[in-house]
């Protein structure tokens, strides 16, 4: 196993596990205006279960389509990507969809999962090796937003990066291209990408998607703070804070906030953070696609659309990318 985020040792006080990059970027985070902070913090151990709980919500449409897509279409993405591949699944999570690719892969030469959650990185690690056990499985902790080490893989293996779920949509359009183009040079002239893309859809079913009847995403976004009372010795009150989502059209994307009730002085990790009644944190941008807004992004990042595949709904897409 590669370890490429901090260590667990925490400030001089030992008081706190999370490490002093990621405390640093919280910091930083709440000292911008609007206060917003970054979305991979979802991702600890309950925050990553809370967000399973998500992908199996009715309104969640994302995952069952994205899982109906890779069901249908599985063989003609496995023949594409040929034999011999070495698959790199960037945020891996529970790791289910990555099976319906294995599945139909010829010969597949190794598979490298990327996640941020220990937890559920070393337990779907162990699956996939005991499912496919010819197959070499190498996986990396890290947070692959930043840059990280990929294991060695067998030679003359054609890489195929897979970044499912529409993650792409965290990213703004320049971070997006950013992510891509190292993408791109991590597979090489020969390699590929896989991408799962959020469509552009009914306003409607953007928001209930994100303001779930049982609440889940409510407790997924104020985790957040739960977790920065845990790790970095926070004092938010998750009384005082509301989850807020909503469609900001002119971006095309959606907003997850969590909003102060009321006027109050925070501390974070020792630092006073005042918050106005109704100011929110800007936990969570996700980005909708239409096809000249996807061609631009995979364009500058040096890659071309080989195909597109869709569901019955024109919700969802599963791209396959290749250097341009
Ligand atoms: C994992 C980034 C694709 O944006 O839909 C789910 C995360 N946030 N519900 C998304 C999420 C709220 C999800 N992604």
């Amino acid at each position: 196993m590669t370890t490429r985020t901090g260590n667990a040792a925490g400030n001089r006080l030992g008081a706190y596990s999370a490490p002093d990059a990621l405390r640093a970027e919280v910091l930083r985070g709440l000292a911008n205006r609007p206060k917003a902070l970054p979305p991979k913090l979802f991702y600890d151990r309950v925050g990553a279960r809370l967000f399973e709980e998500i992908c199996e919500l009715p309104e969640y449409y994302l995952t069952r389509t994205e899982l109906s897509i890779l069901e249908e279409r599985a063989p003609q993405i496995a023949e594409r990507c040929g034999e011999h591949v070495a698959l790199i699944e960037y945020g891996s999570g529970a790791g289910i969809k990555v099976r319906l690719l294995l599945d139909e892969l010829e010969n597949p030469a190794a598979y490298v999962p990327v996640d941020i959650s220990m937890e559920q990185l070393v337990a779907v690690a162990a699956e996939r090796a005991r499912q496919y056990p010819r197959l070499r499985v190498a996986p990396v902790h890290a947070d692959y937003t930043t840059r990280f080490l990929l294991p060695a893989l067998p030679p003359g293996a054609r890489r195929v990066a897979f970044f499912p779920g529409s993650t792409i949509g965290n990213l703004h359009p320049a971070e997006a291209t950013a992510f891509l183009s190292r993408i791109r040079a991590t597979v090489g002239h020969e390699g590929a990408l896989i991408l799962g893309v959020d469509r552009g859809k009914d306003i409607d079913v953007l928001h209930a998607a994100y303001n779930d009847s049982s609440g889940v995403t409510a407790a997924f976004n104020l985790n957040l703070l739960a977790r920065l009372n845990r790790e970095f010795g926070a004092t938010f009150d998750l009384r005082t804070f509301r989850h807020r989502a909503h469609f900001n059209e002119a971006a095309s994307r959606i907003e997850m906030h969590l909003e102060s009730l009321v006027g109050q002085r925070v501390h974070v990790a020792g630092v006073p953070i005042d918050f106005a009644r109704g100011e929110t944190i800007l936990t969570e941008c996700s980005y909708k696609y239409d096809r000249p807004f996807l061609e631009d992004v995979v364009r500058a990042a040096g890659f071309s659309i080989e195909q597109l595949w869709t569901d019955e709904q024109d919700w969802f897409w599963v791209g396959f990318l290749v250097p341009a």
